[in-house]
């Protein structure tokens, strides 16, 4: 860990199957973060019991969430890869953070909103105070950035404002993280309907992609992937979905968008559809196969995490007891 490097952190919920759309919008770039900056990554367990799930196959779901981001080629020596659960200053802060929140602010929290619209027989106080324990896991390791999409940037505000907060009234305590806008990865949208994004939760399989699905199940949903009836291939706000593939196509091969109209001249939806899934099969088979070796050795995984809790351990000890002071506890 160099000291002149940015701090950057994220978490990512192990609530079922990973998706292109986060391969894509996310976890690609946490990989490509790596070698600039000094990168906190977690499994946002504590955050994902905010809406119920099956113990048995939750369990699984965290031990998959961890192996998926080594096979991913997330470097646990240069960084930290940890389980949020196992580092108990995130519910600690957590707790001390909530009583320099206002009920008012979470209130107008739109994935708050969102979330007890769909969950309405569990509007649960966790699912309230989500933002909350997301600045603590920001806050505690000092974190200069954070990368997150447009549905966690109203959360990253608050765990700002939260931050600039507290800090007015103790002195300087929190580094104020800033939003890290990447420089890979378009929003991926539903293959089935491109003016939604690409969600796990969709009823219809064939409108997402896992990153763990088999290259025919990958080739067969791009083949079916809705396009228009003009059949030119190139981007426009006419064409979602055809700019959804020149988007997709572009993030795993690396080519422009310009690049990529001028290959497939001449050529119809059904090739550029095939070259789209294949060449996204391409770029997950070498991840499939790192994650089979990793999830089939739950021994070495648990090395790996444990180390990675350890490390993430000490540096949230040294925030949270410089909080406890400032609050005036006993320590
Ligand atoms: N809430 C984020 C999501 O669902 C996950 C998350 C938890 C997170 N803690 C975080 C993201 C801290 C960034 C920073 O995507």
């Amino acid at each position: 860990m160099e000291e002149n490097k940015k701090k950057v952190l994220s978490c990512i919920q192990p609530s079922g199957m990973l998706t292109l759309g986060n391969y894509i919008g996310a976890l690609k770039n946490w990989v490509a973060m790596q070698s600039e900056f000094d990168c906190t990554y977690a499994v946002a367990d504590l955050h994902a019991i905010t809406v119920r799930q099956e113990p048995a196959k939750f369990r699984q779901q965290i031990y998959s969430t961890a192996a998926l981001l080594l096979a991913l080629g997330i470097d646990p020596e240069k960084n930290t890869m940890f389980i949020q659960s196992h580092v108990s200053s995130h519910s600690e802060l957590a707790w001390i953070l909530s009583c320099y929140t206002q009920f008012g602010e979470l209130s107008r929290m739109t994935q708050f909103k969102d979330k007890s619209a769909k969950h309405a027989d569990n509007v649960n106080v966790g699912l309230f105070s989500y933002p909350v324990l997301m600045a603590a896991d920001i806050l505690l390791y000092q974190s200069d950035l954070v990368p997150v999409g447009a549905d966690q940037k109203q959360h990253l505000e608050i765990a700002r404002d939260i931050a600039t907060r507290f800090n007015h009234i103790y002195g300087d305590v929190f580094t104020i993280p800033e939003p890290y806008i990447p420089k890979i990865g378009a929003r991926v949208m539903s293959l089935q309907d491109p003016t939604k994004k690409m969600s796990k939760s969709d009823e219809n399989i064939n409108s997402w992609v896992a990153i763990l699905d088999s290259k025919d199940d990958i080739i067969r949903k791009f083949k079916r992937a809705v396009t228009d009836s003009d059949n030119r291939i190139c981007v426009g706000e006419d064409k979602p979905g055809v700019s959804n593939l020149i988007g997709i196509y572009s993030a795993v091969t690396g080519k422009s968008a310009e690049v990529i109209t001028a290959e497939f001249e001449g050529k119809g939806y059904g090739d550029f559809k095939i070259a789209v899934g294949e060449a996204v099969a391409e770029e997950l088979k070498p991840i499939q196969e790192r994650y089979q070796t990793f999830i089939s050795d739950k021994k070495q995984l648990e090395d790996i995490y444990r180390q990675g809790d350890e490390k993430a351990f000490y540096a949230a000890r040294k925030t949270l007891s410089k909080v406890k002071k400032k609050v005036g506890f006993v320590l």
